[in-house]
Order: C-alpha cells, then structure tokens, then sequence
C-alpha cells in the first residue's frame, strides 16, 4: 500500500540552505560519510503504522540525504540498508525492504544520473532476491559512468564475515603463491575487503539514539569520526546532516599522534 505514496517533487534548497552548503564547504568535507539508518520502526510505531511505513519514509529520506550529499562535493556515501543479520525479521519486513531498492532506483534512477551519481553496492549479492539484485545491477551499469558522488548502499552486508572471507583469501592467495605472509600490511588486508575500491569513511553518522555499531564496517571505521542523534531515521533532515558536517570539521583528528 506504502508504494502508491508519492515520493516528492524535484529537490530543491531553500537559499538558508544553499548559504548554509556554502559555508561548510569553506572547510574541508568528509570525503566518505557512512550512515546506520535507524529508527524507521520506532517512527512507524509513534504513529500507530505498520514497521513497513517507516522504511518508505526511510527511503524518501535517502533521496534526500544523497542528493545534499553530492552538492556537498562528499565523495562517497555509504548506507546500511539491511544487515546480513536483518534476514531475522518478519518475512513480510524483509520481503518490503527487498522491493525497495527497486523503486527508489525506478523512481530516482533518472535524477542519480542526471546529478552525476554512481551508484554501488556493498554485501552479499547471492542471497538477495533476483527482483533486488537487478535494481541494484541496472542502476550500477547505468551509472558507472558517472563521477559525482558514490551512492554505496550496503545490502546484506556484515563486517565480521567481510573479514572472515577476507582472511580466507589471502590465506588462498599466501598457498598459491600470490601473497607473501611478510608482505601482507593493513593497506594489502583493506584491498581484500568488499570496501576495497573506497578510502575508509571519514564519518560516521548513526540515528535514533543507538550508540553501536551492529557489525557495520568494523575494520573501516578504525579512525572514523562518530556522530549520533536521537532523531529517527525518517525525521533526518538537510539540516541534520550539515550539523554532522558542521561537528565534523570542529573535530581534531590525529589518527593515534599528537597535533
Ligand atoms: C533500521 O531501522 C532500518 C533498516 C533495517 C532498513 C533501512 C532501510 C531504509 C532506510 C530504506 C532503504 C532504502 C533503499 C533505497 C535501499 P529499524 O527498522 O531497525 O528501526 P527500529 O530500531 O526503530 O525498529
């Protein structure tokens, strides 16, 4: 039923908003900004709707959140959209948010390639339904061309078994003579990960008051800066998302030396 709701006009920012873009952008912006979307059920749950009305208007709010993020100049944004322990919900949730790659891309897909997107995906794709899968490929072909802002969603992914996998791999790689155990280095270990294309991100951003990382990113979030808000997912706003950035670049990173 949630999938007749219309999903807005073109996106446009209020002048308040542009000058706001503009100052952060005198500072230097995370180049990677990853997001735990959290709190669409609880939203839904305030409001006496099914779970499945918070995920579409967790959806309306990814459209939002990417297209402010590209004229940020970030480089990549990377989206925790189903866990690979998310498979443990009711099968109408999973079911609903399966479908719903298939119609922001069928909706947004126009928009992404008209503001220079390149959409990618991180997780694991053989357990995905086709339906799902083929959303995701098109937009990714369709978009590979395009270099703006990377829309990374990550989709039945899970840290611990990205690493696990990872280090199947270079012991396959250290037996077959590939990889030398005494050349093997965190810059070699990254390229083994599903993430291997990507600088690790920057920031970090998780909503709904959740102070956790759910398996999300473990290895890449190493030196990351965090920002959590109470607020829930669907209520995440422009203005939420430059505060982030605004934190951000108040911070002192010094990746474990002194300034
Ligand atoms: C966590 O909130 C949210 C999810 C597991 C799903 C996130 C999905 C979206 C925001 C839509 C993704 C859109 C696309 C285009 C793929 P929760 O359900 O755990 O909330 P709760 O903690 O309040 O129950």
């Amino acid at each position: 039923m949630f999938n007749k709701f219309r999903l807005g006009k073109k996106q446009e920012h209020s002048s308040t908003l542009r000058d706001k873009i503009e100052e952060l952008k005198k500072q230097p912006i995370p180049e990677h900004v990853a997001i735990i979307m959290d709190g669409n059920g609880r939203w839904a749950k305030k409001r006496a709707l099914p779970r499945v009305a918070g995920h579409h208007e967790g959806m309306k709010v990814v459209r939002k959140t990417t297209m402010l993020a590209n004229k940020l100049g970030i480089k990549a944004l990377t989206l925790y959209a189903f866990s690979t322990e998310n498979w443990k919900r009711p099968k109408n949730e999973v079911e609903y948010i399966m479908r719903l790659p298939e119609e922001f891309l069928g909706t947004f897909l126009p928009e992404l390639v008209e503001n220079n997107v390149q959409v990618k995906m991180i997780g694991y794709k053989n357990q995905l339904p086709v339906h799902t899968l083929h959303a995701i490929e098109k937009a990714i072909e369709e978009t590979k061309e395009n270099n703006g802002l990377v829309l990374n969603f990550a989709l039945n992914y899970g840290s611990r078994a990205e690493i696990i996998d990872a280090v199947k791999q270079v012991l396959n790689d250290s037996k077959n003579g590939i990889l030398n155990e005494t050349d093997l280095n965190e810059d070699i270990f990254s390229s083994y990960l599903m993430t291997s294309e990507f600088k690790d991100p920057d920031l970090l951003i998780r909503t709904s008051g959740e102070i956790r990382l759910s398996n999300f990113m473990l290895w890449q979030l190493a030196y990351s800066e965090f920002w959590f808000t109470d607020v829930l997912w669907p209520d995440f706003s422009e203005n939420h998302l430059l505060e982030a950035i605004e934190v951000f670049q108040k911070r002192q990173r010094r990746f474990g030396g002194i300034l």
